[in-house]
Parts: C-alpha cells; sequence; structure tokens
C-alpha cells in the first residue's frame, strides 16, 4: 500500500502523529530522536535513537504477528516512519515484571534483580499532568477507564501473552527480559490491539552474562552508552532472526 503523510496530529514524548492523506482510518508515525526520563523533567536528543527504535518496534511487532498477536502495525515506510490503524489509546500503561527493578523494586524495598516466581502485571494511569501513578484493578472499573472486568482481564491475558513471547525471543538474543510497559487502543469495531511501541525505551533489558543494562535506564541513570546499547539490542535481534 501507498501512503503519504498528511498534517501533524500531535506531537509526543518520543513520536510525531500524523494523518495519512485520503486514509482516514490510519495514522503515520515518526519516531524522534529525543530521549526523556521522570515525565519529562529529564531531556536528551540521542542521534539516530528514533530510527533504531522504529526499528526494533517493526522486528517486534513483526515477530508477535507471526505469533498470531495483532497490533497497530502496518507498515514501516521511512527510516522513522510507521504507519499504523488509528485507534482510541486505553490510557493504561501496563507494565509487565519478571524481575523487580525500577519502581516497584524501589516502594517496597526490595533489591533490583530479584526474580519473581510468576510474571506480575501492574497499571498505571497514562496521564503526564499526575505523572502516570498505580492504579488498582477496581480503580479502572470504578473511574470507568476500562469498559468492564472482562476487558481488564483480557489485557491482563494479553500482556501475559506478549511477555511469554519476548521473554523467549529476548533470552534467544542473550537478553533477559526484566520488565516492560504496553498500550493498547481500540479499532473503531471495537477490537483491541497492541499500540504505541515496544523498544528499549519501554522495556528492561539485561545482558544475560553480565546483567549489563542495555535499555533506557542506561540514560534515567546517567551510564552512558545508550546509543551503543540500543544498536546492541537490534543487532542481536537480527543474529536471532539469520539464526
Ligand atoms: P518502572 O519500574 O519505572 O515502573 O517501569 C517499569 C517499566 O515500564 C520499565 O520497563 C520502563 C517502562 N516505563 C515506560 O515505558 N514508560 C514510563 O513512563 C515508565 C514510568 C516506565
Ligand atoms: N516515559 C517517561 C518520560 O518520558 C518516564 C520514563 O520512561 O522514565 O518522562
Amino acid at each position: 500500500m501507498n501512503y503519504s503523510k498528511g498534517e501533524l496530529l500531535y506531537e509526543g514524548k518520543a513520536k510525531r502523529v500524523y494523518s495519512v492523506v485520503d486514509q482516514n482510518d490510519v495514522v503515520w508515525l515518526e519516531f524522534k530522536d529525543s530521549l526523556t526520563a521522570f515525565n519529562a523533567e529529564k531531556k536528551a536528543e540521542l542521534d539516530d535513537k528514533g530510527p533504531i527504535n522504529r526499528n526494533i518496534a517493526t522486528y517486534i511487532f513483526k515477530y508477535l504477528a507471526d505469533k498470531d498477536i495483532g497490533s497497530h502495525w502496518l507498515e514501516s515506510p521511512g527510516e522513522r516512519d510507521m504507519v499504523c490503524r488509528k485507534v482510541e489509546i486505553i490510557p493504561l500503561e501496563v507494565v509487565v515484571r519478571n524481575t523487580l527493578a525500577g519502581s516497584t523494586a524501589k516502594k517496597f524495598a526490595i533489591e533490583e534483580g530479584t526474580a519473581l516466581e510468576e510474571p506480575l502485571v501492574e497499571f498505571y494511569y497514562k496521564k503526564d499532568e499526575l505523572g502516570d501513578p498505580f492504579i488498582s484493578d477496581d480503580q479502572i472499573i470504578a473511574l470507568k477507564i476500562c469498559d468492564n472486568k472482562v476487558v481488564l482481564d483480557e489485557l491482563k491475558k494479553r500482556a501475559l501473552r506478549v511477555n511469554t513471547e519476548l521473554k523467549a525471543l529476548f533470552a534467544k538474543a542473550n537478553i533477559n527480559l526484566i520488565d516492560f510497559k504496553l498500550e493498547f487502543g481500540t479499532l473503531p469495531n471495537g477490537d483491541i490491539v497492541l499500540s504505541d511501541e515496544i523498544s528499549p525505551d519501554s522495556c528492561r533489558l539485561w545482558d544475560m552474562d553480565s546483567n549489563e543494562k542495555m535499555d533506557k535506564d542506561r540514560f534515567r541513570r546517567d551510564l552512558g552508552g545508550v546509543k551503543e546499547a540500543y544498536m546492541n539490542v537490534y543487532n542481536r535481534l537480527l543474529d536471532v532472526k539469520s539464526q
């Protein structure tokens, strides 16, 4: 399909969203080089981060499609571009954790790197002004953020399926999938699909041998070598494909 980029609809922290000429049911995403953390209190520009994340997100959406897990992804035309089905984003950040790290490790004063026996799913309310607070299942239903419990349970089930597939994929790349964040959106026909992006911006990825961080924590924690780490993730994923 030949898509042409229309007008700018919205600019987020990591992507710009454009309309697509003569196609009302799709959007054109442009991956920016900006890197932000702590609700954009910390910001930087990182050359080629956009194209690297676009490549990784494309790889992962295609991989998941092969496993029958649908997403909004349709095509990746330019080097920092992705054409996606237009969805209404459900304002939840669905976090899956295999190993404790980041906010939950801190909240319960448990050492980072403590493995969980079963993956843990958590929801955060996607609202920048509030700093994306944790939200309980009952709060999601009471505040009508999700239509009903069935939809909420479906989100959890899907997130766990994505986790199973991605954990296996990253393991082949000698990477431990510590945790990650997903977003889901609703299509005009009511179907729910995986949306936004999956990349080292939205995952914690540790080298399986050295536990070295290969994700946005390198930026959050001033560890340096951010671009090299992201490139390394992509190159390892490409190696998996050619195996
Ligand atoms: P957390 O430990 O800070 O709650 O983050 C859990 C996972 O979610 C981690 O892989 C990073 C990702 N994440 C995002 O993608 N966006 C966000 O705004 C936050 C806070 C976390
Ligand atoms: N995504 C959030 C931000 O850009 C928080 C984070 O990832 O640390 O500010």
